[in-house]
């Protein structure tokens, strides 16, 4: 493909539609889930944000749309991304929503962030995270330039309840961060990442 010229300005990413055709049970999920609400719904979408922006997640439906049962070997999107200030704000919602019965497929310690995956009820994944560097800058330079990464890019299970433990326990975030990164939180059974193979 032939490049054009750079951008003068970039644009931000600003919202994400889905086709779906549970509407109503979308919405409530999200809601549920991440906060967003509906700015505005008929019977054939449903706009929603969490923040001041007009719409960040939308939905559209009509009685022809059906759900795509070969959904995790077919391409497309993989998931979306939500992300929270800090750890504790992290896990202070995977509590809120485990007593709901709402509870990740699989959680991982990516080195960049901490990061639990989520299912729709379409069957899309919503990766909720925190950065372990606190900073953007940190964690885009440590992604771009460590040993660590390179080797392990995927990044290493985690058990949400082990780290609320050692969290409840005392240990500090960067102490625990570093137990979490060498594997000492893996989940008894390893999660879903609903990938193929
Ligand atoms: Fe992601």
């Amino acid at each position: 493909m032939k490049q054009p010229r750079p951008l003068a300005r970039k644009p931000v990413l600003h919202h994400v539609t889905f086709k779906t055709s549970r509407l109503q049970e979308m919405l409530d999920w999200y809601e549920a889930v991440v906060g967003c609400t509906a700015g505005f719904t008929f019977e054939g979408a449903g706009w929603t944000t969490n923040d001041t922006a007009n719409h960040r997640i939308a939905f559209l439906t009509s009685p022809a749309m059906k759900d795509d049962p070969e959904k995790i070997s077919h391409t497309g999107i993989h998931h979306t991304a939500f992300e929270f200030g800090t750890l504790e704000d992290l896990v202070d919602n995977y509590e809120r929503l485990a007593e709901v019965g709402i509870l990740p497929d699989v959680c991982f310690d990516h080195g960049a962030t901490m990061s639990f995956y989520y299912v729709d009820p379409d069957g899309n994944l919503v990766e909720l995270q925190s950065d372990n560097f606190g900073n953007w800058i940190h964690s885009t330079h440590w992604m771009r330039t460590s040993e660590d990464f390179a080797r392990e890019p995927i990044g290493v299970m985690v058990d949400p309840a082990k780290l609320i433990a050692a969290l409840k326990g005392g240990l500090s975030v960067s102490e625990l961060l570093k137990k979490s990164r060498a594997g000492e939180y893996q989940p008894e059974v390893p999660g879903n990442m609903h990938l193929p193979g």
